[in-house]
């Protein structure tokens, strides 16, 4: 069977304390000490203090023990090292260095969204009702972590440890440039782009639509008025909607909704699969210019150095 299912992510940043108090303070709920979750996940973000800002753990989940048989065996092939115990794999990212884990099972099926009644020419459902989006003051949170993008200074050794080791399979790609991966029905839950130093370019917090992103993102900016960084719009390749912004940590983040879902692998091979996407068609449509952060963290060099001084 193989991967299932994009689990979490540890991520070392220099001040913990106030990534976490953003992201409770933004519907994520602290469920046990550094650990951030959703309501559906307890485990979404796992906090650690580290001297510059890197991912230091990504956990996936499979399906069965024979898949981390199998695993292990792929990595051997490539010359990566890997130990299997307690129902977990483990092993070293060949890039950049985190750790990754593949579990078996462990993500928690994710509740529903409710459904909505919309307004489109001549199918008019909600009628004599105001929209939830205008009247609604409930909280709008993120529901689980949906991918993550990481910059790579080596994409083929990169494609080959996710892809031909680990068994992430290629939605599209930008040639041999940069490929989507997914490890689940989603169209990606990991992208992996060129860059000069190794990085966390972001990470990505799946919505309830638009509505909740525009309203989630609009009360960050009204917080935080310069950390936004493109959006919101919608994006080609996968076709989710989409608003990045800046933590504090400097990490840039993503809340998106409506990605493209893939659930038979050969019909997509088939019919919609693309290796000659331009990466510079970002968007389909986007109500922003986009800054350079978006390519390049605003934190590169102290990124450089920390790796650096870390031996890496
Ligand atoms: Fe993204």
């Amino acid at each position: 069977m193989g991967l299932t299912s994009l689990l979490d992510l540890e991520l070392a940043v220099p001040r913990p304390e106030e990534l976490q108090q953003f992201w409770t303070d933004h519907g994520m709920q602290l469920t046990t000490a550094g650990t951030l979750g959703t309501t559906d996940r307890p485990s979404q973000l796992r906090l650690r203090e580290g001297g510059y800002r890197h991912v230091s753990e990504l956990r996936v989940e499979c399906e069965t023990e024979a898949d981390l048989v199998a695993i292990a065996s792929r990595l051997d092939a490539l010359g990566i090292a890997s130990a299997i115990g307690d129902g977990v794999l483990r092993c070293a990212d060949p890039v950049l260095d985190h750790d990754v884990v593949v579990q078996v099972r462990g993500a928690a099926p994710i509740t529903p969204a409710a459904p909505r009644q919309w307004n489109l020419p001549g199918a008019y459902e909600r009628i004599g009702q105001r929209s939830p989006a205008c009247i609604s003051e409930q909280p709008h949170s993120p529901r689980r972590l949906g991918h993550v993008v990481f910059g790579t200074s080596d994409v083929e050794a990169s494609r080959a440890f996710f892809v031909d080791g680990l068994g992430f399979k290629v939605s599209d790609s930008f040639g041999e440039f940069a490929y989507f991966l997914r490890c689940s029905n989603d169209h990606h839950n990991l992208l992996i782009t060129p860059a000069a130093v190794p990085n966390l370019n972001h990470y990505a917090l799946e919505m309830d639509g638009i509505d909740a992103i525009g309203l989630a993102g609009q009360k960050i900016v009204a917080e935080r008025p310069d950390c936004s960084v493109t959006g919101v719009g919608r994006h080609v390749v996968g076709a989710n909607m989409f608003w990045y912004l800046l933590d504090p940590a400097g990490g840039m983040f993503e809340l998106y909704s409506d990605m493209d879902q893939i659930v038979d692998d050969e019909k997509w091979a088939a019919e919609n699969h693309r290796t000659d996407w331009n990466p510079f068609e970002v968007a389909a449509w986007n109500s922003t210019a986009i800054k350079p952060d978006f390519f390049e963290p605003v934190d590169i060099a102290d990124i450089a150095k920390g790796r650096e001084a870390a031996g890496r």
